[in-house]
């Protein structure tokens, strides 16, 4: 699944209400400028800190992203 941080948010809510403990894995929606980590554009926060999404993803576990 592609999406933003607003429907992110509603995916995990949703699943949480549900109960459900299924991996899912999505792809983020930031702009990307450079593409090789180096302007930082693209910053998604993870349970890790912070990662340049043109590098560690731009697919990422739906429970590893802050929200
Ligand atoms: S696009 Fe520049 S760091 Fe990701």
């Amino acid at each position: 699944m592609a999406g933003s941080p607003k429907l992110l948010d509603d995916l995990r809510a949703m699943l949480k209400r549900s109960g459900s403990h299924t991996p899912v894995q999505v792809i983020v929606e930031e702009r990307m400028a450079c593409g090789v980590g180096a302007c930082l554009g693209c910053v998604v926060f993870t349970g890790e800190g912070p990662v340049a999404s043109c590098v560690a993803g731009p697919v990422f576990d739906l429970w590893a992203i802050a929200s």
